[in-house]
């Protein structure tokens, strides 16, 4: 029997010599083979409805680096639109959407059972990594978390403070719920047919959870990845996931525990030390380095990340960047980054 994967033993509780490593966005702009890919699909949502280019754009940075584990090409804005919302991308600005403020919009929306339909190649583009890639490298599939999804849907595009979603929560919390609910249960199917496809990780990303408070917390980070990780190790026995509440500060104590998520993974604007203290003592971890130190490089950049490998030592750990690697970063960063990891 070969050695299990790396990240699957972190995730099963083990600390490890050596922190296994991947990166959040590591296929991306910033690689000229992503480029010259994406030019070839047309646009980006082309490049994710297509299984052979995006299996292939996935498998770059593994070719180029030989990270520990890929990330499924996609995107989280792949499942409104597959529940019925319009989506495209204004280049140099970010997604758009059609709106969610009223029972009627909500009303516009397919029911659950008819996503696959759309996101079928995306499962497809699983199957072929998996048989693709290296023994060794990890496959992870995603999606996003309800709140996230929904700030998205009802403003129609990303917001600085959220402001559309939440005010569609104070003011139609009956209209705010439903669509919540309709993302939970889209996301549990989503998720699990990337897992019956090869998927061996699943992450939620909850990248504007920071901007939810006290009983919002609760009720609308924490409660929707209880209930979308259960669903999926009920039907999934053993399938390990990740949470990613990104800039969630104290909303990460404990964040494990409550949702039953196998490992919390972090931002940046929490200390390593921090973490190690408050949130590694439930479980595996995942992060955190300034994805910056990708632009900036030099000895901050290997300083920072043995420092990051040290304060988290004493258990178990992923090492990433806290949130996505930028178009702008130099791709001998990561090498460097990776060397500093492998050999603290
Ligand atoms: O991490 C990975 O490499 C896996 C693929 C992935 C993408 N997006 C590819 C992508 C993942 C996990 C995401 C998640 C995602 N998408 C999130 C949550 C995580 C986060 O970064 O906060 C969000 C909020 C989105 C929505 C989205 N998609 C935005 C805001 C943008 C940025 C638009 C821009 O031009 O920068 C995207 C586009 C996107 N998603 C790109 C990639 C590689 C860039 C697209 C391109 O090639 O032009």
């Amino acid at each position: 029997m070969p050695p299990r994967k790396t990240i699957l033993r972190a995730l099963a509780g083990e600390t490890l010599p050596t922190p296994p490593v991947w990166m959040m966005r590591q296929a991306g702009r910033y690689l000229p083979e992503y480029r010259a890919t994406r030019a070839q699909a047309g646009d980006f949502l082309s490049l994710c409805y297509n299984p052979e280019l995006a299996a292939e754009v996935t498998l770059q940075p593994i070719r180029r680096y030989g990270f520990d584990a890929a990330i499924l090409f996609a995107d989280i804005l792949l499942l409104p639109q597959a529940l019925g919302a319009d989506l495209w991308f204004v280049t140099g600005e970010g997604p758009r959407l059609s709106t969610i403020t009223s029972q009627a919009d909500f009303d516009k929306l397919g029911p659950v059972g008819d996503i696959h339909e759309t996101l079928n190649p995306i499962y497809e583009t699983v199957r072929i990594l998996r048989s693709e890639l290296p023994d060794e490298t990890t496959l992870i599939g995603f999606a996003g978390a309800p709140w996230t999804v929904a700030t998205y849907m009802i403003a129609g595009r990303g917001t600085p403070d959220q402001a559309p979603a939440h005010a569609l929560k104070n003011e139609n919390r009956a209209v705010f719920e439903a669509l919540m609910d309709r993302i939970t249960e889209g996301t549990i199917d989503y998720l699990s047919k990337q897992i019956e496809a090869g998927a061996e990780v699943v992450k939620i990303f909850d990248s504007w959870a920071g901007s939810l408070k006290g009983d919002d917390f609760r009720k609308y980070a924490l409660e929707p990845a209880r209930v979308i990780t259960a669903a999926l190790k009920a039907k999934h026995p053993g399938i390990p996931v990740i949470g990613f509440p990104r800039e969630a500060g104290d909303g990460y104590i404990g964040f494990a525990k409550a949702t039953g998520v196998d490992c919390v993974a972090l931002d940046n604007s929490v200390s390593a030390d921090w973490a190690a203290k408050h949130v590694q003592v439930d479980g595996c971890v995942q992060g955190n380095l300034a994805s910056t130190h990708m632009v900036t490089g030099g000895q901050a950049l290997v300083d920072e990340t043995k420092a990051i490998v040290r304060a988290f030592s004493g258990g178990p750990h992923i090492f990433n960047l806290g949130h996505g690697i930028t178009p702008d970063a130099d791709p001998d960063n990561v090498q460097r980054m990776i060397d500093a990891v492998r050999d603290t």
